[in-house]
């Protein structure tokens, strides 16, 4: 897997999450949040992404870094709303929520999405892929991502996750790709992108 390094984006605000982060969450804004944060809108940027899927929403803190680009126009996640996975129940709703007032298009929808055959209401551009991470869930994920021909596949969690780390190069294999990228960060919070032209 080659190593890259992405530019920051002009249009990276980390305050514009930081102002909509939920006031009580035990997952805290702080340095590390902030680069986690800059390396999402920063794919959003390099990717050049207009229409994004998530699959693992939680309270929106990725959705809003890529809504940041100002080229993204279409934005629909999808969060199983449940105490799994990092998920606190009632979060998917505030994301709704907000992410209606920064463009009433986007969405957020509850679904579990180990029940979907493939990824819905697309085309997409670039799908970020966070939700289940046992490795039969983060597997299933990144198929329905590629079976839906999807270009720019992020997976995160490459670091931390050593389930979520096996299904991604076990893809990797499975799907023969040629353009598998590992993004660094400087605490681990390392994700991969998968670039399926
Ligand atoms: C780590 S959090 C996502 C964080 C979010 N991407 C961010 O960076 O702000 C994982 C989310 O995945 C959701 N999730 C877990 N299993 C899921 C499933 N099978 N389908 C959809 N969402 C799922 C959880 O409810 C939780 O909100």
């Amino acid at each position: 897997m080659q190593t890259i390094l992405l530019p920051t984006s002009p249009n990276w605000d980390y305050s514009f999450i930081q102002s909509r982060w939920v006031s009580d969450d035990l997952f805290v804004s702080d340095s590390r949040t902030e680069e986690y944060y800059r390396d999402k809108n920063a794919i959003c940027y390099f990717t050049q992404a207009t229409s994004i899927c998530e699959i693992g929403v939680r309270a929106g803190y990725s959705a809003y870094a890529f809504v940041q680009e100002p080229r993204v126009k279409k934005y629909i996640g999808f969060d199983i709303n449940q105490e799994i996975d990092g998920g606190i129940v009632g979060y998917s709703d505030i994301a709704r929520t907000t992410l209606k007032s920064i463009n009433e298009e986007f969405q957020v929808i509850e679904q579990d999405s180990q029940k979907l055959t493939e990824i819905p209401y697309g085309p997409y551009d670039f799908i970020h892929i966070d939700g289940d991470h046992s490795y039969e869930g983060a597997s299933h994920d990144i198929d329905i991502a590629i079976k839906s021909n999807i270009r720019w596949v992020c997976i995160d969690d490459f670091d931390t996750i050593p389930t979520v780390q096996k299904a991604i190069c076990d893809a990797v294999i499975r799907h023969n790709i040629k353009r598998a990228y590992y993004l660094p960060n400087t605490d681990g919070l390392s994700s991969v992108l998968f670039d399926m032209a």
